[in-house]
């Protein structure tokens, strides 16, 4: 019942399916018993409480009511070893739990591979397990598909119900068509196009795909880079034109200060270790992974630069999730940023609009939390933002130089008007900008 599961169970629930959640984590059960959402995902409290009220979603830890299931998806994490790699743990015992469940189910179930995991995993790994704790054979007592997911926080819901394709792998041309079918019906006339393949084409989509995306991210950050050395030029404009290319497209050109979450990260280093462990080393997916860890460090070097000594100033920090509409700290950028400034003995305040308590789990009374956005930047030396939340962007020019002790900006995801804050006498720095640098080698 995670950030795909849950999903996923709400949905499915609103389109009149029956659900039944399975999570070992009692905490998390007693909240969605309460019709609570375990993490901000917008419009899932609405979801859920519907889904709870047509008493078409129920939850339990008790696998046992899996039997019962025609169709189940196993959709729980798939974290990084301490050395990169991915780690099965989870998959292997929802496995078995779900193999043991099978024992007693009178139907041929349909499992359902949605969690990201290498290629070969459905063939190797679920399948074999499945088969030894249902004595079952796959293809005949059950069957199983691997059908990767591609929504994002923060439109997880949209995503589900309109995603841009389906890709459904498996071994078993029957269960390829069962799994087509429920999309059918469940997208109706929107169904995307559904493509059907082997387990391992469908399991490797899922990584090309995050690699790609994340390329895209890395590649204008690159460019940003080049950007901020050369004088009169931004990058925004040169993603911007670039875009326009139909063959380039406008999306994730976004230069800031890098990708984070629980995807991309875990995701590239696990296809990373993966193509090594096979023999290939995946020299351009490496250097996305290092210009990405380059592109973090940015931050505290432009605040150094602005600010000379960062000891003792007072740094404001907009925003801390990895990216908007979420409270996600996973391998977000703000953590490495923060731990960066304060090594550097610099004295932080933060405000994000929905990842302030599990800031506070993380960093403690290490760092000051504002009670508003407005809060965190009176008297600061510098502000930093991190991430992108909407209510950032209408903060005006003049409110950051009134309230501000020193006003240095520094926009790290290039949602400000640069001669805006310019005019308003306002030290601005940006990710991909020249302008500062021209400004500082002419002395103007
Ligand atoms: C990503 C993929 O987009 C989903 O398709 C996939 O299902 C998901 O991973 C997953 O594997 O579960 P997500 O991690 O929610 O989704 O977030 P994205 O919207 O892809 O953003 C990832 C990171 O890239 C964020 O830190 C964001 O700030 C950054 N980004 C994105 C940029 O810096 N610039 C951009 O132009 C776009």
């Amino acid at each position: 019942m995670g950030r795909v599961g849950l999903i996923m169970a709400v949905c499915l629930a609103k389109h009149g399916y029956e659900v039944t959640g399975i999570d070992p984590n009692t905490t998390l059960l007693e909240k969605l018993s309460h019709a609570q959402a375990p993490f901000y995902e917008p419009n899932l409290a609405e979801y859920l409480n519907a889904a709870m009220q047509s008493e078409k979603f129920v939850s339990t830890v008790d696998y046992a009511k899996n039997s019962q299931s025609d169709l189940t998806y196993i959709a729980v994490g798939t974290p990084s070893r301490a050395d990169r790699s991915i780690d099965l743990g989870y998959v292997e015992e929802a496995s078995r739990m779900i193999g043991r469940s099978l024992r007693d189910a009178r139907q041929n179930q349909l499992v359902v591979m949605k969690s990201t995991v290498l290629p070969g995993t459905a063939r190797n790994v679920v399948k074999p397990i499945l088969e030894n704790e249902s004595g079952k054979t796959a293809g005949k007592g059950f069957s199983l598909c691997s059908n990767p997911e591609f929504l994002r926080e923060g439109n997880a819901i949209h995503d589900a119900e309109f995603p841009d394709r389906i890709v459904i792998g498996s071994d078993d041309p029957s269960a390829l068509d069962r799994l087509e079918n429920v999309y059918r019906s469940f997208h109706g006339k929107s169904v995307p196009r559904i493509i059907k393949t082997s387990f391992e084409n469908a399991e490797l989509t899922k990584y090309a795909n995050n690699a790609f995306l994340a390329t895209k991210v890395s590649f204008i950050n690159s460019i940003a880079s080049i950007a901020e050395r050369t004088a009169h030029a931004d990058v925004k404009v040169i993603a911007e034109s670039i875009g326009l290319d139909e063959r380039i497209g406008p999306k994730f050109l976004n230069a800031g200060l890098g990708w984070g979450g629980s995807c991309f990260p875990k995701d590239l280093a696990a296809l990373v270790s993966f193509s090594q462990s096979i023999g290939n080393d995946p020299e351009l997916i490496r250097a996305v992974i290092a210009t990405n860890r380059r592109q973090g460090e940015k931050a505290a070097e432009l605040a150094k630069e602005a600010l000379g000594e960062l000891r003792g100033r007072q740094i404001a920090i907009l925003g801390l999730s990895f990216k908007p509409e979420t409270d996600d700290l996973r391998d977000a950028v703000s953590i490495s940023i923060i731990n960066k400034l304060l090594e550097n003995g610099a004295d932080l305040r933060v405000w994000d609009p929905r990842a302030m308590r599990e800031a506070k789990h993380i960093f403690g009374d290490q760092i000051k939390y504002s009670a508003n956005a407005l809060n965190c930047i009176d008297q600061a030396d510098c502000c930093i933002l991190v991430t992108e939340w909407p209510e950032f962007k209408t903060i005006k020019p003049e409110t950051f130089a009134k309230r501000m002790r020193e006003p240095i900006v520094i926009d790290g995801r290039r949602i400000y008007d640069s001669r805006e804050f310019q005019n308003a006498g306002i030290q601005f720095r940006a990710i991909g900008l020249g302008l500062w640098y021209e400004r500082e080698q002419t002395g103007r």
